[in-house]
């Protein structure tokens, strides 16, 4: 069996992909294209001799791409939801959505992780968050009054790290965890911010270690900048958890993990 990782055309992505293949694991390289996936994958074995990887692809801003990808994926040993959006400088700063309809980062960065979760036979789930992470709008989680790219970005995220110990405390047969890699240079941070000091890889440390032999995390745990740390105020809180849950089985027709 495999360890899916998505977004593996790029950065951290891309890095956790050759560390699972130099760890002996067999991955499956996520990108949006064929041509991007095709591209990852040979870029993999060229770092990674006798790398076993296999090229997979889906635009995550649909969800029946979202669910195509689970349906060719099979079982897996790991998956980690690691593509993920933020509208950065080159980009017109204007909502976006996905053809679903919904916001583009709400769509990219958590309804495409919950709903691939939910359909793919994966013990381990590993769901990259970040340390941005904005206040949720219950009642416009859409953002159609006031968009911002931070708020965008920062609720996706949050959104993403509720569903992680959400789902860790439904499916106890899984083992989840939320990670933040840290501030590291990737494509988003140049785009956004100019760049950063610490490499794709070493936040890809931490992406993968939920995967490699010696991790002794418990399920549900939040991994940040390699510490594990208290969840944030609202992942912690179970009322909220649920609500979240409830507002994105009204917002699917899939369905919902476990
Ligand atoms: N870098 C940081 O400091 C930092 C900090 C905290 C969290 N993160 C998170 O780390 C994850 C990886 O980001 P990165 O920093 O490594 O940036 P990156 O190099 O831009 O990689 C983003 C990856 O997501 C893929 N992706 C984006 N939208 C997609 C879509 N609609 N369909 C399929 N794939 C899509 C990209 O594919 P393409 O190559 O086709 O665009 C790329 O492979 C993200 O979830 C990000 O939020 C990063």
């Amino acid at each position: 069996m495999a360890v899916l990782v998505t977004g593996a055309s790029s950065g951290i992505g891309y890095a956790c992909a050759v560390r699972l293949a130099a760890a002996g694991r067999e991955v499956l390289v996520h990108g949006r294209t064929p041509e991007r996936a095709e591209r990852a994958a040979g870029s993999v074995r060229g770092e990674v001799d006798g790398a076993r990887v296999v090229p997979v692809h889906a635009d995550l801003s649909s969800l029946a791409a979202v669910r195509a990808l689970a349906r060719t994926v099979g079982r897996l040993d790991g998956l980690v939801n690691n593509a993920g959006l933020f509208a950065g400088n080159d980009v017109e700063h204007e909502r976006r959505v996905s053809a679903d309809g919904h916001e583009l980062h709400w769509a990219v960065n958590y309804l495409a992780p919950f709903v691939l979760t939910g359909l793919v036979d994966a013990p381990v789930v590993v769901n990259v968050v970040s340390g941005m992470r904005a206040s949720l709008r219950w009642d416009d989680p859409g953002l159609v009054e006031g968009w911002d790219r931070v708020v965008a970005y920062g609720q996706s995220k949050l959104a993403l790290t509720m569903f992680s110990v959400e789902l860790a405390a439904r499916a106890p047969h899984r083992s989840v965890f939320a990670v933040n890699p840290g501030y590291v240079d990737t494509r988003l941070v140049r785009e956004s911010f100019g760049g950063a000091v610490n490499s794709a890889d070493s936040g890809a440390r931490w992406v993968a270690a939920p995967l490699l032999p010696g991790f002794t995390g418990t399920s549900g745990g939040f991994l940040d900048a390699g510490e594990w740390s208290a969840p944030p105020p609202l992942a912690a809180d179970p009322g909220a958890r649920a609500r979240l849950w409830e507002l994105t089985g009204t917002q699917l027709d899939s369905t919902v993990p476990g």
